[in-house]
């Protein structure tokens, strides 16, 4: 059932729901028990939670290991202004991702080089990144093809200010800060994502819309429910990353 709710809202229910049982449980089983006590059988039942709920996996190490971790750095006695100046960072990359469900990960070398060789070689032709960064992609494709003209669009501001100083000094592309959702996808030869699974069926229902015929729609890792690509391809990196194609 807490599937349906959004990520952030399963999360909270299931570490205040361990956290009172936790208390409760201790309260009544045991006298001497103290915050170690409570702080694993938290982890544990937080850890418990998210595999009945039947959450993604790697919900479960973060939900066990949440309350372990904060008791641990409370330990380190460091001032509350870094673990402030930590969120503030964190929000200015990832805060977003909230609404979007769609974190800040690069393109690995490979997705770079196997994009090199996808883009026309002679004609002209305009690109754009969608969530496009730190500019990182943007930047090695100009470099290689002087016949495209590259543009990004990122809505997180740290990704975002990178980028554009990046741009600034002579990278040969252009990058806004904004909603990708509000951009006009007809203006553009190749559209590129590297999102997540979550907005992979409104991007096709957009790119319909907007693309023009013959155009190319590459997504990275993630594929469109149901749409079978025109092509895949499979690279050797980290994620083992696959490219695949739709050719309007
Ligand atoms: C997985 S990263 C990909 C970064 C870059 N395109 C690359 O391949 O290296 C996805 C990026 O999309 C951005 N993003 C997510 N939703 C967006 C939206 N609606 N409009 C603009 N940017 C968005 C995120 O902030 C994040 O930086």
């Amino acid at each position: 059932m807490l599937k349906r709710f959004h990520p952030s809202i399963a999360a909270l229910s299931i570490q205040v729901t361990a956290t009172v049982t936790a208390g409760a449980l201790l309260a009544v089983l045991s006298d001497s028990a103290g915050l170690l006590e409570w702080v694993i059988l938290q982890g544990l039942l937080a850890g418990l939670l998210s595999f009945v709920a039947r959450l993604p996996v790697w919900w479960i190490p973060m939900h066990l290991l949440f309350m372990p971790l904060v008791l641990v750095a409370l330990t380190w006695n460091i001032s509350s202004t870094w673990y402030l100046l930590l969120f503030l960072g964190l929000l200015l990359i990832y805060g977003k991702s909230f609404m979007t469900q769609v974190p800040l990960y690069l393109s690995s070398e490979s997705v770079n080089q196997a994009l090199e060789t996808l883009l026309p070689q002679q004609q002209q032709f305009s690109f754009i990144d969608l969530g496009s960064g730190c500019g990182g992609l943007l930047k090695n494709l100009a470099d290689t093809h002087d016949n495209g003209s590259f543009h990004g669009i990122e809505s997180a501001p740290v990704p975002y200010v990178i980028s554009k100083l990046r741009s600034l000094f002579g990278s040969g592309y252009d990058v806004r800060w904004g909603d990708f959702w509000k951009q006009d996808f007809s203006r553009y030869d190749v559209v590129y994502a590297y999102l997540s699974p979550v907005p992979m069926h409104s991007l096709w229902q957009k790119a319909k819309k907007e693309m023009r015929p013959g155009s190319l729609l590459i997504s990275n890792t993630f594929v469109i429910p149901g749409v079978a690509p025109d092509k895949s391809i499979r690279l050797n990196d980290f994620s083992n990353s696959t490219l695949y194609l739709w050719r309007l």
